[in-house]
């Protein structure tokens, strides 16, 4: 005698979940070591790879290492490397003029990389004022202490040459100064740097889960962003933002963090033509890793998850501080 159930015995969706080969078969999204891009931390003055404690397994690299480190992510199929470099103490300022300096951190890392892999990996870099200045902030600080939106832009156009010189082959305004990316395509194309890329981080939030990342890059930040980044509550504004920089000529566009803002993500992959990346930040990656490393959590499973949770939501492109290691394993 067959058993039945509810009104419709032949629908049984389980049928496609009984063996490994056939969810793999019946899988909608595969994550792909082409779909990851790995951020990395350069450290001015270091010999050695510095640890960075509130993120278990990631390092401020030494030239050296952020050498070998790309060499790896190259190895592991790996697309794309985002870097942040971290000046000496010493060097910070209110302009952040070691951002701008031809010879330093980040342009010397981003001509390493370079010369290390050429184009073998798309190589990109932060485009960002706040590791390079003493009082933390994404831009110039007025005399009433507040971000100057237009004086920044001066800065974010001299920093996108000046990495666009160091051989750069994607630049990425992450500040969220108005009016940021159409001022750094403005200076990319006069002077001379028309294949460069621009990778706007379109929605950015005003996010808690970037404390671990302070630590990365040794921010001198009191106080927060929330003059400048989204506050997590609005989606719609994210739409504004991502219409501007379309408009300013955006190659590809980012959301971050990603996993609290899927439905951000899931938005503005459905309203572009151009490639959406997503940016898994740091408090993303120590939530997992300290969750694991209390036994509370499957480590492998729980990064494999966020990850097809973000592709799912609609991510051409992934940052991810797992990319090489993830790499490895899907290669
Ligand atoms: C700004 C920048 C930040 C991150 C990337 N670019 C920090 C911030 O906006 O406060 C965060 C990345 C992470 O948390 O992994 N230069």
């Amino acid at each position: 005698m067959s058993t039945t159930y509810g009104t419709f015995p032949g629908a049984r969706p389980r049928r496609l979940r009984t063996t490994p080969a056939m969810r793999r078969m019946v899988a909608e999204y595969r994550l792909h070591p082409s779909d990851l891009i790995l951020p990395a931390f350069v450290r001015e003055g270091v010999s050695e790879p510095v640890p960075i404690s509130a993120m278990p397994g990631v390092v401020q690299h030494s030239r050296d290492t952020l050498r070998k480190a790309a060499v790896e992510a190259v190895a592991a199929g790996v697309s794309g490397i985002m870097l942040f470099g971290v000046p000496e103490e010493a060097k910070k300022d209110a302009l952040g003029t070691a951002g701008t300096d031809p010879d330093g951190i980040l342009q010397v890392a981003i001509r390493d990389v370079k010369a290390e892999v050429g184009d073998e990996l798309v190589i990109m870099s932060d485009l960002c004022l706040d590791e390079f200045t003493d009082h933390g902030h994404c831009g110039v600080v007025d005399s009433e202490g507040r971000v100057d939106n237009d004086a920044t832009l001066e800065r974010y156009a001299e920093m996108a040459q000046v990495q666009a010189d160091a051989g750069v082959h994607v630049v990425g305004p992450s500040g969220m100064m108005d009016g940021q990316v159409g001022v750094i395509r403005d200076a990319l194309d006069q002077t001379g740097h028309e294949d460069v890329s621009v990778l706007a981080y379109t929605a950015k939030y005003a996010s808690a889960f970037y404390g671990p990342f302070r630590e990365a890059v040794g921010s001198s930040l009191q106080g927060d962003r929330k003059t400048y980044q989204q506050d997590p509550a609005n989606l719609r504004e994210s739409m504004r933002e991502l219409a501007l920089d379309l408009e300013e000529g955006a190659d590809m566009v980012m959301v971050k963090p990603a996993l609290p803002y899927l439905d951000v993500l899931a938005k503005v992959a459905e309203a572009v033509d151009v490639p959406v990346a997503a940016y898994q930040i740091s408090g993303e990656y120590a939530m997992v890793e300290a969750a694991a490393a209390n036994g509370w959590i499957d480590r492998d499973r729980a990064i494999l998850e966020t990850l097809t949770g973000i592709k799912r939501a609609g991510a051409n492109m992934i940052l991810t501080y797992w990319a090489t290691e993830v790499a490895r394993k899907l290669g």
